[in-house]
């Protein structure tokens, strides 16, 4: 359901790029770039010859089917191949690939000669267990490099891996394991988070009592807590022990270039969550260029995107994007806050981070802890900034330019989603910014703002986001669910991409993003949805029914607030409350962060019995409730 959020576009000041900045770039003429993205099929077909094809494409782009698109038909090729073997046979042998470090100040370096002999490891240990293409694996891990080991080896093999955020708990673990009908678990020990180890094995066992696919459990010694590995099960075995004696080589497998590469869930607005599917080849020709050309990918470059693998910013931008340049790729297990709000500024000094890439809802959060942070390290390596997740506030943006880029750097605003794969609308680095705008489309796409019948609305005036032309990264659809892939994106607007969100477009054809325009919540950046934390509510013994909505915070954006119809005999005091907040966490973990929860006698519903959230959130906003000609009661 549509709803508003009124943001005046009165932002007037606009940044233009220094001349360094300029010189330095591999696209040094922003306007012109554009122009080329017009002739799509040249465009990306260019991109693409930068990698070694077993074979290479017939057609660049097959849209004869519509909405399943098709890139680089016929094309052969391996992902893993291009991002770790292709370097083995250049100066690039020796670099390092994977810079490990977390928030006890431990560090590993990984070369890429390295990175390759481990994932050669970890396939024929695979391969051993019976693993072929086409199988999925999944993984529940922290930020260690044995979980971008254990993808890439799955990549090398062509087995589907399916990662769940170590964020998420047992509930939404069991229902993404299931709906995959993984055949592998790889999971750890536990994950470093605030001076405190959190026990994922424990978790993941709990969870495995309902997922009857999983026939192995690999086990990452990680924090060294010590943990049980149960007589009973007989099919788990830790990670050393696996590979041990597994050859450092393995062929990549021949895959075609639209051969699954992963599966995602991602929160829509009704149930379950639902699970992206990525291709092969399009992808890495959609995450590699936006990552060179956006951040300006060079040589001596130290990359550092905070997001977590276990989302799809990680996938793309944490492993995929950075390896397949051929760069060096920070992974970074801990909180910008641990142990002091100055941790992520040490490790850009630390190690001479050159482009940093994180999220809104982080910027806010270190922003309370005022200036003094960023202004104690030396943060002068740094050359591109970049954010992702949500809208950024001017009030974010202005902090983040002139504290963390020192008033000379760029800040890549940069929209895209889990299904989108790669960006989609950014600035480049020579690109005029204004604070709060993710600019425009980048090369190669062409996007709108478009009203219910899909007429583009006037300039200023909010509407739906859709983006009108394919771009190679797409999600080609919805796992084991085409019907659900063509009603949710497809069907709305014949021919464009429904996005789910609200934008606007000023004057000069820059676009400002307002939110989700569905029952999706946004929080810390996460998304979430209203139907999955209802569902998570009812399944607690005390509650009839359950209403969410999204509560704006100022520092997670959103979090979640609660309308509850409790059983007989049920009050909403303190020791439920504490229960909820429990159930919660253990149904969907940290992520699904609590803020108001509410006794009521009813709720809004339309006479078929679906709940109005429109009337709740605007009562909550105590706004006018609009039209309510479908209201029950
Ligand atoms: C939703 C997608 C893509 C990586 C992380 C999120 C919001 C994303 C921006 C941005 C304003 C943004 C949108 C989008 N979003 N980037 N730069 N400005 N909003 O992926 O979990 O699939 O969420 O995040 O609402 O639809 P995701």
């Amino acid at each position: 359901m549509a709803h508003e959020v009124d943001v005046l576009l009165h932002e007037k000041r606009i940044f233009d790029p220094d001349d360094e900045t300029i010189e330095r770039a591999h696209v040094d003429n922003w306007e012109a770039e554009l122009k080329k993205g017009k002739d799509l099929e040249k465009y990306w077909a260019e991109k693409a010859e930068q990698f070694e094809w077993f074979q290479k494409w017939d057609k660049v782009l097959d849209d004869t089917n519509k909405p399943f698109y098709k890139w680089f038909v016929n094309g052969k090729i391996n992902l893993a191949y291009n991002a770790v073997d292709r370097w083995i046979e250049t100066p690039k042998r020796n670099q390092v690939a994977i810079l490990y470090a977390n928030e006890r100040g431990d560090e590993r370096k990984i070369t890429y000669y390295e990175l390759y002999r481990q994932v050669n490891k970890f396939a024929n240990g695979l391969k051993n267990l019976g693993v072929k293409k086409g199988d999925r694996v999944s993984m529940y891990l922290p930020m260690c490099p044995e979980l971008l080991i254990s993808m890439l080896a799955c990549t090398k093999i062509g087995a589907i891996h399916s990662v769940v955020y170590s964020g998420l708990s047992v509930g939404a673990f069991v229902e993404r394991m299931n709906d995959a009908r993984a055949k592998i678990l790889i999971t750890a020990d536990g994950t470093f988070r605030r001076g405190k180890i959190i026990d994922l094995k424990k978790i993941s066992d709990e969870a495995l009592l309902q997922c009857h696919t999983v026939e192995t459990v690999i086990v990452v010694n990680h924090t060294g807590n010590p943990i049980e590995i149960s007589d009973l099960s007989g099919r788990e075995i830790f990670y050393d022990r696996f590979i041990e004696g597994e050859s450092d080589e393995f062929e990549a497998e021949e895959m075609d270039a639209e051969d699954p590469l992963f599966i995602l869930y991602t929160s829509g607005s009704t149930g379950k969550p639902k699970g992206v599917l990525h291709t092969t080849a399009g992808y890495m020709v959609g995450i590699a260029t936006t990552l060179r050309d956006i951040f300006d990918i060079h040589d001596d470059d130290l990359w550092w995107c905070t997001g977590d693998i276990g989302w799809i910013t990680g996938h793309s931008y944490v492993i995929y994007a950075p390896l397949l340049n051929g760069t060096t790729t920070l992974v970074y297990e801990g909180a910008p806050d641990y142990p002091d709000p100055g941790a992520w500024w040490h490790m850009v000094e630390r190690y001479g981070v050159t482009k940093f890439y994180t999220a809104p809802t982080a910027i806010r959060h270190l922003m309370r802890f005022g200036e003094k942070y960023p202004n104690i390290y030396n943060l002068s390596s740094l050359k591109i900034l970049g954010t992702v997740g949500e809208p950024i506030n001017p009030e974010a943006w202005m902090w983040y330019y002139k504290n963390v880029g020192k008033e000379k750097l760029p800040i890549m605003d940069t929209w895209w989603q889990t299904e989108t794969g790669m960006h989609l609308i950014s600035p480049l680095p020579t690109t005029p910014l204004k604070p709060g705008s993710v600019t425009k489309p980048i090369p190669g796409v062409e996007a709108e703002v478009v009203d219910e019948k899909g007429n583009s609305v006037p300039l200023g005036k909010g509407g739906f986001l859709v983006i009108k032309t394919p771009w190679p990264a797409m999600f080609r659809t919805l796992y084991e669910d085409e019907e659900r892939f063509i009603n949710v994106y497809w069907k709305d607007y014949p021919g464009f991409y429904k996005a789910g969100d609200m934008a606007r477009k000023d004057k000069d054809g820059y676009l400002w993003i307002q939110g989700r325009s569905d029952d999706v919540l946004k929080i810390a950046g996460h998304r979430i949805g209203t139907s999955e934390v209802e569902s998570a509510f009812v399944s607690h013994p005390a509650v009839a029914e359950a209403a969410v909505i999204g509560k704006s915070d100022p520092v997670k954006g959103q979090v979640i607030k609660a309308f509850l119809i409790l059983k007989e005999g049920y009050q909403l005091k303190t020791q439920l409350i504490e229960d909820l907040k429990r159930h919660i966490r253990y149904e969907l973990g940290p992520v699904a962060v609590l803020g108001e929860l509410d006794q009521v006698e009813s709720l809004p519903k339309t006479r078929s019995g679906k709940i109005m959230r429109r009337v709740l959130r605007a009562r909550e906003a105590g706004e006018e409730v609009g039209d309510t000609s479908t209201l029950e009661e």
